[in-house]
């Protein structure tokens, strides 16, 4: 595995593999990696020559209250796991490389941010796109790998692929969960002793809410307030959203076709956890799980 620091450098590696005939398949993250990166980089690894991942904490998707400072970081570990991962490029830039002067055109996203993390997280899919943007053009990857944990931000970044025609396919890679169905998360760590065992009522409850649906036998706004109502009781956080809105236009369901995603955020003492289900709804409101 080449470990590449210069942007410079990066170029002429990529330039490499793109002379010869190979596919690029790319795993952008923040490093501290768990089993979630890793199974992106084993998609990336089956249908591509050439994997590459990039370790960047981004400071543009962080608001001024949120965890920058704090966010874990290894790197040492990380170095290896990619390794181990089969991952054959590691680009880990430097944030003055990445963000020299102040940008003089700037990216704002306008859709699917008005819900869910979006609502309160502000300026944070700005954030995400931009640095997207900045690494598609240096990676030029053909398919770039994202956790459906992450829905929204994969709702925006395919949102940005098709508006600005950038040649990447993005994969949409299923939520890596513990035996307990908590899904994978580098935050996971701030979560207290009694927090983790409660957390994960997250994944039980919106699997509860597949099951409501498919039975046919509740609308989708009744099994938001059961979702809400399990969520409250079984959790000392703070509930701060269930929602279900169509994937990933992330509208209001209207009818009950297509793929609808329900998704929740609970807010513990240091620890924002989210999670959500994707189903599929036919003609007459019967629902498949397209992602546990
Ligand atoms: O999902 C993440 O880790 C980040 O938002 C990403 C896609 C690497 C952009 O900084």
């Amino acid at each position: 595995m080449k470990i590449i620091t210069s942007m410079n450098i990066l170029r002429q590696e990529i330039q490499k593999h793109k002379d010869s005939v190979g596919s690029i398949g790319f795993v952008p993250t923040m490093g501290f990696l768990h089993e979630g990166h890793l199974t992106l980089a084993d998609e990336a690894r089956k249908q591509n020559e050439v994997v590459v991942m990039s370790i960047f904490v981004n400071p543009l998707q962080f608001g001024p209250d949120e965890d920058f400072d704090r966010y874990p970081r290894d790197i040492d570990r990380d170095r290896e796991l990619a390794e181990n991962a089969g991952v054959d490029i590691l680009f880990i830039p430097d944030a003055k490389e990445m963000y020299p002067d102040e940008l003089s055109v700037t990216m704002t996203v306008h859709k699917r941010i008005d819900v869910l993390c979006g609502k309160k997280r502000e300026g944070h899919f700005d954030g995400v796109v931009t640095i997207l943007a900045k690494l598609f053009h240096l990676v030029q990857p053909s398919r770039a790998y994202f956790g459906l944990k992450d829905a929204q931000q994969i709702a925006v970044v395919e949102g940005m692929v098709e508006d600005y025609f950038f040649p990447v396919e993005i994969v949409r890679v299923p939520t890596v969960r513990e035996e307990d169905g908590l899904a994978k998360s580098s935050r996971n760590v701030y979560l207290s002793e009694s927090e983790r065992k409660e957390a994960p009522v997250l994944y039980k409850s919106l699997k509860e809410a597949a099951q409501m649906i498919e039975s046919g036998k509740m609308s989708v706004d009744a099994v938001v307030i059961k979702v809400r109502d399990i969520l409250q009781n079984e959790t000392s956080g703070k509930v701060e959203y269930v929602e279900a809105y169509s994937f990933p236009q992330l509208s209001p369901v209207d009818d009950l076709t297509g793929e609808v995603i329900i998704a929740v955020a609970v807010q513990f003492e240091k620890a924002r956890l989210i999670d959500n289900i994707i189903i599929l709804l036919n003609e007459e409101g019967k629902s498949a799980c397209l992602e546990q």
